[in-house]
């Protein structure tokens, strides 16, 4: 395992640096990252030469958000493969690395079920490591169109529910380029309102306990020049109350069956919030985000993350270390509660905006039927 960090040289623009690539250099095939725990700081590269560098950077996040995770899944199956090591080990470890977003199980199964075909076929561990290579690339190619149709269903929505237009629209976590192969979910749509001059406002939710929106969201924001103002978690009540707030727009981790949404946690006091004052509560996710074996809220897995996250302030440029390296804020042997995500129940969503449309009023049913109909695609 040789994880390296490399800073972009000074001829990198920001627009031209992906979440996440493959390269094949003389060395051997890797697995490139942008490690976001890094961000907005410095913008350095992880280079993965394994499967289980992949695993440590999936349970850091330097790699993160769901449909993102899931094409690193596949790629992580396809590196395991072209590097000859135990493909079936890989996927075990790359699909329990994070519990709750259902898109990394997806892609390593995808990567991993394109690899025992070929294998079988073939008898070939050549082509079936291409074939699961295949796989990955697919993926990530699809995950960009999907961005491209949810950012256009996202827009026609928010355009149909605020008839007035300039929209102000609050997200919480992040949603953007950094988590998809395309420009995201939830964010793709505020950015495809601003390019038609429709996003007056983008609040964006710093996300304690790890800043995902201060750093990525306000990060991707200013890359793309919007109009956006970052509020502390806390402060999205009176916001609300202000009359600031039109739409609320947020990813999801995985949707069960009866439309349940497991989002990162704040998301569902924001659509509590988002009913009390008659503001839609909006959720975008691409088709495989939606996990029919999972058939409600309770019975999704929310990943329960290390105490030191709440007790402690990390700055990976500050030299000082408490249990997890980063700046004690609590006293010495506080416990903490840190839920990663938290579930919405379906009544509370407006709608579920996926690349084949719009689910509105959210049940079992239409989900049921989006699912079917996006197989037959
Ligand atoms: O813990 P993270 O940073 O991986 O959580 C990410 C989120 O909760 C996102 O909102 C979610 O993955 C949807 S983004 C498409």
């Amino acid at each position: 395992m040789a994880d390296q960090y490399a800073q972009f040289g000074e001829d990198k623009r920001l627009s031209e640096i992906p979440a996440l690539r493959w390269e094949e250099p003389p060395e051997g095939p890797v697995l490139v990252l942008l490690d976001q725990t890094r961000l907005p700081a410095e913008e350095v590269e992880l280079v993965c030469t394994d499967a289980s560098a992949l695993v440590e950077a999936i349970r850091s996040l330097a790699v993160r958000g769901a449909p993102l995770l899931g094409i690193a899944g596949a790629y992580g199956v396809a590196l395991a493969a072209v590097r000859g090591f135990d493909v079936e080990e890989a996927a075990t470890a790359l699909a329990g690395a994070r519990p709750t977003a259902v898109n990394l199980a997806v892609g390593v199964r995808r990567a991993q079920a394109a690899h025992r075909d070929a294998l079988a076929r073939t008898g070939d561990v050549r082509q079936a490591a291409q074939a699961a290579l295949a796989a990955a690339r697919t993926l990530h190619r699809e995950d960009a169109e999907a961005s491209a149709r949810m950012a256009g269903h996202g827009l026609a929505l928010l355009d149909e529910l605020l008839p007035g237009g300039g929209h102000r629209v609050l997200t919480h976590c992040n949603s953007g380029s950094l988590v998809s192969g395309g420009e995201g979910t939830a964010f793709a749509v505020a950015l495809a309102a601003h390019r038609a001059g429709r996003l007056r406002r983008l609040w964006v939710d710093e996300t304690r306990p790890l800043l995902q929106g201060a750093r990525l969201t306000a990060y991707e924001a200013a890359r793309n020049d919007m109009a956006y103002t970052l509020l502390t978690d806390n402060a999205a009540g009176s916001l609300f109350a202000a009359g600031e707030v039109d739409a609320v727009l947020v990813g999801a981790d995985r949707i069960a069956a009866d439309g349940s949404v497991a989002n990162k946690v704040g998301s569902y006091p924001l659509a509590v919030l988002a009913r009390y004052h008659h503001v839609p509560f909006i959720v975008v996710a691409p088709v495989t985000t939606v996990d029919p074996d999972t058939p409600d809220g309770a019975s999704i897995e929310v990943e329960q993350r290390p105490g030191y996250e709440v007790t402690e302030v990390t700055a990976p440029q500050v030299p000082v270390a408490g249990a997890g390296g980063g700046i004690p804020v609590a006293p010495l042997g506080t416990q903490a509660y840190n839920p990663a995500f938290d579930v919405t129940p379906p009544e509370l969503v407006t709608a579920i905006v996926t690349e084949e449309g719009a689910v509105s009023p959210v049940t079992a049913e239409a989900l049921a039927e989006l699912c079917a109909r996006s197989r037959q695609v």
